[in-house]
């Protein structure tokens, strides 16, 4: 089978590599060159856990090529996926200005029948359009080719992208032909194991679940960040809470801990993209808009508590930071909660020592202002009146904390991430606040 997945995002790439892992030859297009002579040296663009690998090994086996023109590699391929950006417009609506000059550049060049695949998150409709968009293509160009579009949206988490492609929950698929449904069929065999794990729909229905995947795991963390700080003023845990409502299986336990707010380029983008399709159609979704205003609070809940214990007065105070990425075992600085952490800082009139075992290429692009990246958690405390954790990465879980103490001004923890165990902390000599836990 032949394959073309256009883009080479996060995305794009790790469809690519794990469909030629199957076996089938796939052709990677991008029209950022850079990207393309990385990719051709065999160097990711990106960090993913395990890609690397993937990559080298189907390009050494010839099933995985890199190109720039689409009209090149159409030849005999019987799957297109679009894996292209939809950054947010300005009003939160997802521009789909890629998504669809790369259907019109598919139904300009296309000479076989092919299944056009949307796998980027867009709004429902969008496949519909991207439809159109080809046959309007087709019909300038005086030539009709037969061809299905489809939706097959991803849930891969970043940092386990690879893992989750390979063993899937599931595998959405919405077509509206028995054709188009048998090819993608026949393409995602390889990864049904023993589970059936494809789920077959209409083509909005599959748009639609991506949005409410993302959406009803957003509304967990912010329902649960407002649980959190409503424990801190009834003196409750929300450790222990969580633990309580997560031993009922209808809850369940994961994603259910508090935090500093969501970041990533998935849930910000998704829940303001969702909430504008509902205003569009004059249907508002209120609790999304909560959603969204309780992450916006919540990026300043360990900010509130910083000033608490500093007196309002962060004047020349020297702030250490651990972990600025949104998330550990990743590089990606978007929507990160550190962004707004730090702008409130340095507006404040503190410094800032900031360490990051990935994310620190990322953040010099992304923050203006001064701040002092440090080469290890040591060195980041190295004089600081307080310490705010961000991003719960392994290495900052066992710490030594006597030389933390050595090295800090002040011994203030501000635990973003509920990593440590409180009374440890304090037996230790630290005042710590975490968020939710008891005090
Ligand atoms: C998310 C979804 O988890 C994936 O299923 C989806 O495919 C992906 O978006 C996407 O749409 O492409 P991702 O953004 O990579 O994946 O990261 P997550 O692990 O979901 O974390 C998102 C944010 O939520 C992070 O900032 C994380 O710190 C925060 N979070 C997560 C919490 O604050 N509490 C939790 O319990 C879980």
């Amino acid at each position: 089978m032949k394959a073309i997945v256009v883009g080479t995002g996060y995305v794009g790439l790790v469809t690519g590599a794990c469909l030629a892992d199957t076996g089938v030859h796939v052709s990677c297009i991008d029209i950022d060159e850079r990207k393309i002579n990385m990719l051709k040296g065999e160097r990711l663009p990106i960090y993913e856990t395990g890609l690397e690998e993937i990559v080298r090994r189907n390009m050494k086996k010839g099933r995985l090529e890199f190109g720039t023109s689409l009209a090149e590699f159409l030849q005999g391929a019987e799957v297109i996926f679009i894996a292209v950006g939809t950054p947010p417009d300005e009003d939160g609506s997802a521009n789909l200005r890629h998504v669809l000059a790369v259907a019109t550049a598919i139904g300009e060049a296309l000479q076989d029948y092919a299944v056009v695949v949307t796998k980027s998150t867009v709004p429902v409709g969008t496949s519909a359009k991207v439809k159109a968009f080809i046959a309007a293509a087709m019909d300038k160009r005086g030539r009709k080719i037969s061809f299905d579009v489809a939706s097959n949206p991803e849930f891969l988490k970043e940092g386990a992208a690879v893992q989750d492609f390979l063993s899937p929950d599931r595998i959405v698929i919405g077509t509206d032909s028995m054709r188009a449904r048998n090819v993608l069929d026949q393409l995602y065999k390889p990864f049904q194991l023993n589970r059936y794990r494809i789920i077959h729909m209409d083509i909005a229905s599959a748009e639609m679940t991506k949005y409410a995947a993302n959406a009803m795991l957003a509304a967990r963390i912010s329902f649960m960040n407002d649980m959190a700080n409503l424990c801190e003023f009834v003196d409750a845990d929300i450790n222990q809470v969580r633990n309580g409502i997560g031993a009922d299986p209808r809850i369940g336990s994961k994603f259910l801990y508090p935090g500093v707010g969501y970041g990533g380029s998935c849930f910000p983008k998704d829940v303001k993209a969702l909430i504008h399709t509902g205003k569009y159609y004059g249907h508002r979704l209120r609790l999304l808009e909560a959603v969204e205003a309780i992450n916006e609070d919540q990026k300043q809940v360990l900010f509130k508590k910083l000033l608490y214990f500093l007196d309002n007065d962060l004047e020349g105070k020297q702030i250490a930071i651990w972990g600025l990425a949104f998330k550990p075992n990743t590089d990606d600085m978007r929507e990160a909660p550190a962004l707004t952490i730090i702008e409130a800082l340095i507006k404040a009139g503190a410094g800032v020592r900031a360490y990051d075992p990935m994310a620190t290429g990322e953040a010099r692009k992304q923050i203006a202002a001064d701040v002092i990246y440090a080469q290890n958690e040591y060195e980041a405390v190295d004089g600081a009146d307080a310490l705010m954790l961000l991003t719960e990465w392994p290495e900052f879980r066992l710490p030594d904390w006597k030389r933390v103490k050595r090295l800090m001004q002040l011994p203030l923890v501000l635990d973003g991430r509920n990593i440590y165990n409180p009374q440890q902390l304090r037996s230790l000599g630290f005042v710590y606040h975490g968020i939710g836990t008891k005090n």
